[in-house]
């Protein structure tokens, strides 16, 4: 089974929901994270969560090639789980992983400049879509919201009347939590057990499991 973290813009926090998806699935599944991001961002974090021997570190794929990609993606099995962290960039190894992908999750926050870059990646999803005749979904998860803010008008509506993007129900606040726990090498559940960005990360896990049936 393929999860796909998705979008041509940069720091949204794909490698952020990346790495928490996939720390909290591997208790459970065998999972394995491919890293697709040029910084590898999660490659490097993970190596800083080796230094502790208490915590099980992630089995990290990358690939150079699409070829590698696509040869990787067609043994897929459902005793797997791949969790693909993507580029934040529009290339070939993307389009193949978002094609192939049993879910894929988009983050977006609700900072002016979002509803743009999801705009133009729902152009890309609608050329995508032609080329597979196929009606492509993409769930979108509202990630880097201000804590204090509960109405997110226009971004909401954008989402609900686009073709090939869906709402999560799941919204990640504004935490530092994120940013830190990923430092110290561990998800948010292991940094603190009971703080708001463990309990939105556990909500995440939910809904994703109830999604893929798993
Ligand atoms: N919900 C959040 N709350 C606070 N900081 C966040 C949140 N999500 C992501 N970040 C921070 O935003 C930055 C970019 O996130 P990252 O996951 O690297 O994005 P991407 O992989 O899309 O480029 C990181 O510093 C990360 O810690
Ligand atoms: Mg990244």
């Amino acid at each position: 089974m393929i999860i796909a973290i998705s979008h041509q813009k940069g720091g949204v926090g794909k490698s952020t929901i990346a790495w928490n998806l996939a720390l909290a699935l591997q208790k459970k599944y065998d999972v394995e994270l491919v890293d697709l991001d040029i910084q590898k961002t999660l490659t490097y974090t993970n190596e800083i969560r080796k230094n502790q021997t208490k915590y099980n570190p992630l089995k990290i794929k990358t690939f150079q090639s699409a070829e590698n990609l696509k040869r990787y993606i067609n043994s897929d099995s459902d005793e797997k789980l791949s969790i693909i962290d993507l580029g934040g960039f529009d290339s070939t190894m993307n389009r193949i992983a978002i094609i192939t992908a049993d879910l894929v999750v988009t983050p977006v926050s609700d900072k002016s400049f979002e509803l743009l870059g999801l705009k133009s990646f729902e152009g890309i999803l609608s050329q995508l879509n032609k080329l597979i005749e196929g009606d492509l979904k993409v769930k979108v998860l509202l990630n880097n919201i201000n804590p204090q803010k509960s109405k997110l008008g226009k971004l909401k509506t954008f989402i609900e009347k686009s073709k090939h993007f869906e709402l999560l129900d799941t919204v990640l606040r504004t935490r530092v939590d994120y940013d830190k726990s990923a430092g110290a090498g561990k998800s948010v559940m292991e940094y603190k057990k009971d703080s708001k960005a463990a309990s939105e990360i556990k909500a995440l896990v939910k809904e994703v499991k109830k999604i893929l049936d798993i």
